[in-house]
């Protein structure tokens, strides 16, 4: 059985309050752009109440990761899989998991690098084909650019936390801790370059599985993901066709438009909306699609 929550942040059934993120460790080096770190307290809540910790979690549109992080961090799962096609992000998590010796070489090269307009021009110009330095030039971008966004046309923050600028979003020492924090969990953590409906397809028959699906938000064409990232568009009747099938429970998360309600309906699943707040402080509601909200 599990343990009691330590965690007091969520009431049962109170799915209107907004959470506060400063209660949830940040462990991902991403600043990511539609990332889920508000979502953590669900999370915990949706996972506490399976009986046993589920032998495997699949995320398969990884993005900052901070779901499945979390988990394995909180032992909350026993093994993450993680899928992700940007190649960009994909070079971060290859370093970071695949790569031994990667992750501190990423920890160096952060902590070393001295960030001035100058410099940070240079990289981002630096022409390679190494994995590694891929990595460090995405970790770069990620905190350079406006609203941590890595698709092309994404334009440098200019006044940035408190007027300072580039830096404003540079915490070398952070992210070097986050880093090496993900390498020492690199055994439970599987990363996957990939299409994450083929992956979700191989995986849908393990009933020991759990899955937390976070797609780009572009049902209606025109909604958030289609500018926030590289790989925009998905065949969201295709996720849905294969989510119905799955064997193990799953977790899905969109925003919250008739349509993607419908098209949840369609496929058997219930929809929940949950307050949050969007980078700019709004609140919002969310969805969360599921076969059943008993531990909601
Ligand atoms: C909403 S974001 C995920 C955010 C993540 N949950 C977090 O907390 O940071 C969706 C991600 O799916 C990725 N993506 C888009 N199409 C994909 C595909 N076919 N397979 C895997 N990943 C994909 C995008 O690059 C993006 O990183």
């Amino acid at each position: 059985m599990h343990q009691i929550s330590l965690w007091q942040d969520l009431e049962r059934n109170d799915t209107e309050r907004v959470i506060n993120v400063a209660s949830v460790p940040l462990r991902s080096p991403f600043r990511y752009p539609g990332g889920k770190t508000w979502l953590v307290p669900y999370i915990r809540q949706w996972l506490y109440s399976k009986p046993t910790s589920p032998e495997l979690m699949l995320e398969p549109f990884a993005g900052g990761g901070i779901v499945s992080l979390t988990a394995i961090a909180e032992r909350l799962v026993k093994h993450a899989i993680v899928v992700e096609l940007d190649e960009q992000v994909a070079a971060v998590w290859h370093t970071i998991i695949n790569d031994s010796g990667g992750g501190e070489w990423l920890a160096e090269k952060i902590i070393n690098f001295e960030l001035s307009a100058n410099s940070v021009r240079e990289a981002l110009d630096h022409d390679t084909s190494s994995t590694r330095e891929i990595a460090f030039k995405t970790i770069l971008k990620n905190r350079v650019n406006r609203g941590g966004i890595l698709a092309p046309g994404a334009g440098l923050v200019k006044h940035g936390e408190n007027g300072k600028g580039l830096s404003s979003r540079w915490y070398p020492g952070t992210l070097r801790k986050r880093i090496i924090e993900i390498t020492r969990m690199r055994d439970r953590i599987t990363f996957i370059e990939g299409d994450g409906l083929e992956i979700l397809k191989r995986y849908q028959g393990d009933p020991n599985a759990v899955y937390f699906i976070d797609p780009p938000y572009t049902v209606s064409g025109k909604r958030a993901g289609a500018r926030l990232y590289t790989y925009p568009n998905i065949d969201h009747e295709g996720l849905f066709n294969i989510a119905e099938n799955l064997k193990g429970d799953c977790l899905i998360t969109y925003d919250d438009t008739e349509e993607v309600k419908e098209l949840a309906l369609k496929h058997g699943f219930c929809a929940k909306t949950v307050a949050m707040k969007n980078t700019h402080h709004a609140k919002m509601k969310e969805l969360l699609i599921s076969k059943d909200f008993m531990w909601l």
